[in-house]
């Protein structure tokens, strides 16, 4: 029986995505996702958030009413949700990554017109973003800090 389970969904920001707005973002997500045995990456621009989320069934359902009642963002749109076999983001209690100028080639790859919103991405071109997010993260944090970031 497969009890792991992977949510994608995309969101507008409803506040600014200062660094303050997003660390404290974080930190209520990490608490929370260390409790609840959820894994997973954000990315954000001034215009949407994607995020996915691995877990337990339970866990990721919870953690999704939570979502939608979250007034930090709107229009949240699920993408996808289903069992998988492995997590894509073990080494996450939540990572993210601010999508930068120097990553409009990732975008053309997996949204199309450039734009990182729901009706623009497949659920596979969401994940590969996100994992080619979450690699370009990974290298730049030295060894033994993982612990601290994620
Ligand atoms: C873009 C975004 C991503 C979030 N990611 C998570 C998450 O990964 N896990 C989680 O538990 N809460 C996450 N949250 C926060 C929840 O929506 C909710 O605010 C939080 O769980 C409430 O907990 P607190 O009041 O104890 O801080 C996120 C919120 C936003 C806006």
């Amino acid at each position: 029986m497969n009890h792991l389970y992977r949510l994608i969904y995309a969101s507008r920001p409803a506040v600014p995505t200062s660094p303050g707005v997003i660390q404290a973002l974080m930190e209520s997500a990490r608490r929370h996702n260390g409790l609840n045995g959820i894994t997973g990456f954000l990315a954000y621009t001034p215009e949407a958030f994607v995020q996915a989320l691995e877990g337990p069934a339970y866990a990721l359902t919870a953690c999704l009413g939570r979502l939608f009642q979250d007034p930090r963002h709107n229009h949240l749109q699920l993408m996808s949700y289903g069992p998988i076999d492995a997590r894509t983001f073990p080494d996450w209690g939540m990572g993210c990554a601010a999508l930068q100028q120097r990553h409009t080639l990732l975008l053309q790859r997996y949204c199309s017109a450039g734009r990182m919103t729901a009706d623009a991405m497949t659920p596979a071109g969401a994940l590969m973003l996100l994992e080619e997010l979450s690699a370009e993260v990974m290298l730049k944090i030295p060894a033994g800090e993982l612990a601290l970031s994620a």
